[in-house]
């Protein structure tokens, strides 16, 4: 199983409490990319994420038939840097949608909550500028 050290789930949550958007980068089965800004993006537990789709369109067709993700998520003040990727899932029902539908619209009523993406991650590498970017962490 790979798992975020403290340090990762660290970032993350800064980012969370600065609504600070995570990159959310999916392709198609042809292998057209696609990047697009997420903030509703939780650590569930050490292996796995979740994102609230609101407004998703390409990343939501993409992960339809390519269900694959990768994210980087940046400290601006530690200059931390990690690129998770995973698998992904799309729960449009079932006790975990209505958990993070719940979640969702106590803080953004108007928000969709249309689906849950679950990623179960993969595998995580520095992208800290420096002598270790590109090495694979877990
Ligand atoms: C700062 C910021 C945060 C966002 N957070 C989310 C999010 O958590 N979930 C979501 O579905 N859309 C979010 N969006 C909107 C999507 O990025 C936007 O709908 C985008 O078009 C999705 O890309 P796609 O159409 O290629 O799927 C956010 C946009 C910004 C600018």
């Amino acid at each position: 199983m790979t798992v975020l050290t403290d340090e990762m789930k660290d970032v993350l949550h800064k980012n969370n409490k600065k609504f600070i958007a995570v990159p959310m980068a999916t392709a198609s089965k042809e292998g057209v990319p696609n990047v697009a800004p997420m903030a509703s993006v939780w650590v569930r537990d050490d292996a796995t994420l979740w994102i609230c789709d609101n407004f998703m369109k390409k990343t939501l067709h993409n992960l339809q038939e390519n269900p694959i993700a990768a994210f980087y998520f940046w400290d601006a003040d530690t200059k931390r840097c990690f690129q998770v990727k995973g698998h992904a899932g799309i729960h449009t029902s079932g006790p975990e949608y209505e958990e993070m539908y719940g979640m969702v619209k106590k803080e953004r009523p108007s928000f969709p909550a249309k689906s849950l993406i679950v990623v179960t991650i993969t595998a995580v590498y520095d992208c800290t500028p420096g002598a270790n970017a590109g090495a694979q962490l877990q």
